[in-house]
């Protein structure tokens, strides 16, 4: 090898050291991301299990008559069907009777509600309009809706027409506005907490377009909702509609969809592993 050879050798592996020094330094900070990550997610979990703990406990210990009412309809669980369309008889209203009708058929208690009956404003400043004894200032029905009927139910179906790609307002605002309830300054946040977890949630969507891309926003929304409140996301109905019960005319039969989905509701099987998640191989109960 002559010195000029050596030389290049030589340099090469300084390049080579130096390049494997940058890289182990950015390895650095991602080992460290997925430690905070790991240990975050440890806490999370823990968190969850402790909340789940709560529930249960409070599930069998507590007098509270939202928990009284599901002891009772433990045999006839409550389903809550919410419609977001202001027409009355439009798609939305069709597909959530069908989802009504099927829960009645699979022997749940069911209220079928339109938001437009009970919200009448969006979410405002809590700051400035909650009342001096907690309770939330705006002057609807919703507080009705919320306390006594979705917070005992112990499933949900929402029932929206695609307004712009996303829910439509009224629906949305029943999100937003569930803020004044759970929110630490509403006096009995803890307890809304708990009646608003552990809940069963279904959702129905009418759309005019026939691509699932339209709808796709909306399904995102209501898996984190359900991720958030811990809650089984069970079941999704899509129907295609413009003018007024039109859906039941879609081909796809939705109609047909959302009674299924109103009558497996509390019973249709719901699995949503983790990598750690102890399970059979197989995705249903083998038969013999
Ligand atoms: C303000 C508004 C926005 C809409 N945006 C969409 C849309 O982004 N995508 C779509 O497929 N349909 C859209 N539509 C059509 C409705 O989703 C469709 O007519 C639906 O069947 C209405 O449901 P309803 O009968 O329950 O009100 C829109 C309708 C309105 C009034």
């Amino acid at each position: 090898m002559t010195e000029q050879q050596q030389q290049q050798r030589l340099q090469q592996q300084q390049n080579h050291h130096e390049h494997q020094q940058q890289q182990n330094h950015h390895q650095h900070p991602q080992q460290q991301n997925h430690h905070e990550h790991q240990q975050q997610q440890n806490h999370h979990e823990h968190q969850q299990q402790q909340n789940h703990h709560e529930h249960q406990q409070q599930q069998n210990h507590h007098e509270h008559p939202q928990q009284q009412n599901h002891h009772e309809h433990q045999q006839q669980p409550q389903l809550l069907v919410l419609v977001g369309s202001p027409r009355r008889d439009g798609n939305s209203a069709s597909l959530a009777d069908a989802v009504r009708r099927g829960a009645a058929e699979g022997g749940a208690q069911v209220k079928l509600r339109f938001l437009d009956d009970y919200i009448a404003g969006f979410l405002r400043d809590c700051r400035t309009c909650r009342l001096p004894n907690g309770e939330c200032g705006i002057e609807d029905r919703f507080r009705t809706l919320f306390l006594e009927d979705f917070l005992p139910a112990q499933g949900v179906v929402f029932c929206s027409p695609v307004y712009w790609y996303g829910l439509s307002a009224q629906t949305k605002a029943w999100f937003d506005r569930t803020f004044c309830y759970y929110a630490a300054s509403y006096p009995d946040s803890e307890q809304v907490i708990r009646g608003m977890t552990g809940k069963r949630i279904g959702l129905a969507l009418a759309s005019e377009e026939t691509y699932p891309g339209a709808s796709l926003g909306i399904v995102h929304q209501v898996q984190e909702y359900a991720r958030y409140t811990h809650s089984e996301f069970v079941g999704f109905v899509r129907g295609v509609g413009n003018r007024r019960g039109e859906v039941a005319r879609d081909p796809g039969f939705p109609a047909a969809d959302a009674e299924r989905l109103g009558r497996e509701f509390f019973a249709r099987r719901y699995t949503d592993y983790r990598l750690d998640t102890p399970r059979s191989g197989s995705a249903w109960p083998q038969g013999d």
